[in-house]
């Protein structure tokens, strides 16, 4: 497996490939890799002749006040995680080989970015959107990959394909979770033990909303205010939101009568971390 830091060696080897006849998936991830990422790497091996993973922590996705500076790296373990899940090429970039001095183009989307993560972090999905299509570009992917975990990510990444008409298509795949429920992320390195054991409030929130919504309970409200309740008992625990919203619009709508996304983003301590369920 190879590692390249930079964009014209990754052009040239998919170059290559291309050549060949090779179709080739992109993983996109900003490092400290776990069984989430490695679910979505094997899935991109499965279907895909070539498997590229990019470790990136992208600074533009990170607001003034966030944890850019803080947020966990460890390069020789990824290596070995993409090695064993049968990646063929990371490209880890430096912050300067993506964004020279006088970097000026954004990519916006609006609407889907306008709730949830998009409301509490105004600049978040201007630098994903941003970076995937920066990713796009260099490695042309014939397929991408992206965890339901950050669900309104990946419908804003698939508007912005759409809108953009993009020549990539994205595959979405399902949360893992630690054994006890909690849903994988880098940010779970930041929990004290105590917090650790806290933060097991959100993933048991999201089994209760998933519960009553598949036991037929239309109204979003009760689910909404079953799952507030049951985070609020958590002393460690601080809402930013807990939301149900429209699945691929993103539009705000408390009423189950066709796929919905139930999200939710709580503060364990200084750690935001967030979780969610689809119903289709
Ligand atoms: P990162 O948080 O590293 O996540 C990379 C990909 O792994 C995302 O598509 C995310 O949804 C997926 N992922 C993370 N934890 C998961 C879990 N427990 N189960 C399933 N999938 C999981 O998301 C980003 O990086 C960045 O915003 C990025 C898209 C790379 C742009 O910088």
């Amino acid at each position: 497996m190879q590692i390249e830091k930079t964009v014209v060696g990754v052009k040239a080897q998919v170059r290559a490939w291309k050549k060949e006849g090779l179709s080739v998936g992109l993983v996109p991830t900003m490092g400290y890799l776990h069984e989430g990422h490695k679910s979505l790497i094997e899935r991109a091996v499965k279907e895909n002749d070539k498997v590229v993973v990019s470790v990136f922590v992208n600074p533009t996705q990170f607001g003034p006040t966030e944890d850019l500076e803080s947020y966990p790296r460890d390069l020789n373990a990824d290596r070995i995680l993409c090695e064993e899940a049968g990646a063929a090429l990371i490209f880890a970039p430096e912050a300067s080989e993506m964004y020279a001095e006088n970097f000026t183009t954004y990519v916006n989307t609006s609407g889907v970015t306008a709730e949830l993560c998009g409301k509490s972090r105004p600049i978040h999905f201007r630098g994903v959107c941003t970076v995937v299509n920066k990713l796009f570009n260099i490695a042309t992917p014939d397929r991408a990959y992206f965890g339901e975990k950050d669900a309104q990510q990946l419908a804003v990444i698939r508007r912005m394909v759409r809108d953009l008409n993009m020549n990539v298509e994205i595959v979405g795949c399902p949360i893992i979770r630690e054994t006890d429920g909690l849903a994988k992320s880098s940010r779970n390195t930041y929990l004290s033990p105590e917090e650790r054991q806290a933060a097991l409030v959100l993933s048991r929130a999201i089994k209760v909303g998933k519960a009553m919504v598949q036991s037929g309970e239309k109204d979003g409200e009760k689910v909404l205010d079953e799952m507030k309740r049951i985070i609020s008992q958590e002393p460690l625990a601080r809402i930013d939101y807990v939301e149900m919203v429209k699945w691929d619009t993103i539009e705000i709508h408390h009423r189950v009568d066709g796929p919905i996304l139930v999200a939710i983003a709580v503060f364990i301590g200084k750690t935001r971390l967030i979780d969610n369920f689809i119903q289709e």
